[in-house]
């Protein structure tokens, strides 16, 4: 398959998201930017589209997607029995990094939600993202746009090691803002539950809601077989080819910890603050220590880094849990299959 390629950046924007959003309302499946990370998407009302997703990913068939709106009032369209908590949250934070799991409307494919009674919504800001739904007139039912069980993507070129020749087109619209994904929260049992941490942190939903439960699978592995709320966090993800340890404590005495332990053979991720310490390394930087925002937005393009070179494992310095940070920490545990040093 060919796969075009479409600049949302430059002069011809306008024509490039128009021709994206064809090939999304004739059934194809177009990978785009939005602030978070890069979105493959299809027509949620469309199986057959929704298909090529799973098949173009390798995505396991129990992974439910996420649908992307970009007007609340369509959210009918997608689910039932909304709770006015919902409505609270979109005012906060819609257009967002929050993703809501709500009762599933029947008109929506099951495959959408992988056989649940629940569907996932969010509307994205990214403006490439919302011209593009707007043009589609439909729902954009989107995973993010990397091989299952790689990390996910946050440039163009990261989509394109992954899908060209795979999928119909790419838009491409720069660099993710916010580089880690949409914050899952489920509104459908008693309490709201964080399914995974995101872009939008723990704090500012308890500031909106109060009371917010955090799922079990956000700090442990979550064994096989096991029942999970958020299917897609029982599988090993965001992995480099590398084995990753994360190493958590003061950022001081993880630098020096990663310092005595690496070798030639050793690919480190550190905080800006600790370069030097590492001259003689493979090193890439994911941002200051107390810069949770800046360490999301470099997270995965470090961890594809390291693909493109022959380190055999990586060691990384872990951020704390405050902000954003927990999305981060998460997604480097999870690289790590939640092999943790603390020290
Ligand atoms: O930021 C994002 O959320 C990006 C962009 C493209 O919007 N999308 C994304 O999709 O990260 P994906 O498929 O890679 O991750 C969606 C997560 C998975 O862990 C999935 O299991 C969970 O959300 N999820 C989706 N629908 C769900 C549902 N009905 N119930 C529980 N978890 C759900
Ligand atoms: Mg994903």
């Amino acid at each position: 398959m060919n796969t075009l390629y479409l600049d949302a950046l430059g002069t011809d924007s306008g024509s490039n998201i128009r021709t994206a959003a064809s090939i999304l309302r004739s059934g194809g499946i177009v990978a785009f930017p939005t602030e978070t990370v890069y979105g493959l998407g299809a027509d949620t009302f469309n199986e057959s589209a929704v298909a090529k997703i799973f098949a173009a990913k390798g995505r396991p068939q129990d992974n439910p997607l996420i649908s992307h709106i970009t007007d609340i009032a369509d959210i009918h369209r997608l689910a039932r029995d909304i709770p006015p908590s919902a409505f609270l949250l979109a005012e906060s934070f819609w257009p967002g990094p929050l993703t809501l799991v709500l009762k599933r409307n029947p008109d929506v494919p099951p495959i959408i939600s992988a056989g649940l009674d629940t569907v996932s919504v969010r509307i994205p800001s990214h403006h490439v993202a919302r011209r593009l739904i707007e043009l589609s007139g439909t729902a954009v039912a989107a995973p993010s746009a990397n091989i299952s069980g790689r990390p996910s993507a946050t440039t163009a070129l990261h989509v394109q090691e992954d899908f060209n020749g795979k999928i119909d087109a790419i838009v491409s619209g720069g660099d993710c803002e916010v580089g880690v994904e949409s914050t899952v929260l489920s509104l459908c049992g008693d309490i709201p539950r964080l399914l995974r941490p995101g872009g939008v942190p723990l704090e500012s939903l308890r500031a909106v809601l109060g009371e917010v439960a955090v799922d079990r699978a956000v700090y442990e592995i979550i064994g096989e077989g096991e029942r999970v709320s958020s299917p897609g966090m029982k599988y090993r993800h965001y992995a480099p080819r590398a084995d990753v340890t994360v190493v958590c404590g003061a950022p001081r005495q993880t630098a020096e910890y990663i310092k005595s332990e690496a070798n030639e053979t050793t690919g480190i991720i550190c905080f800006d603050e600790f370069e030097k310490m590492f001259y003689n390394r493979e090193v890439y930087t994911i941002g200051p220590a107390e810069d949770s925002a800046a360490n999301a937005r470099a997270l995965f393009g470090a961890l594809r880094s390291f693909d493109r070179s022959s380190v055999e494992k990586i060691l990384a310095q872990c951020p704390d849990d405050r902000g954003v940070g927990l999305a981060v920490a998460n997604r480097l545990k999870k690289a790590a299959g939640f092999k943790i040093v603390v020290v």
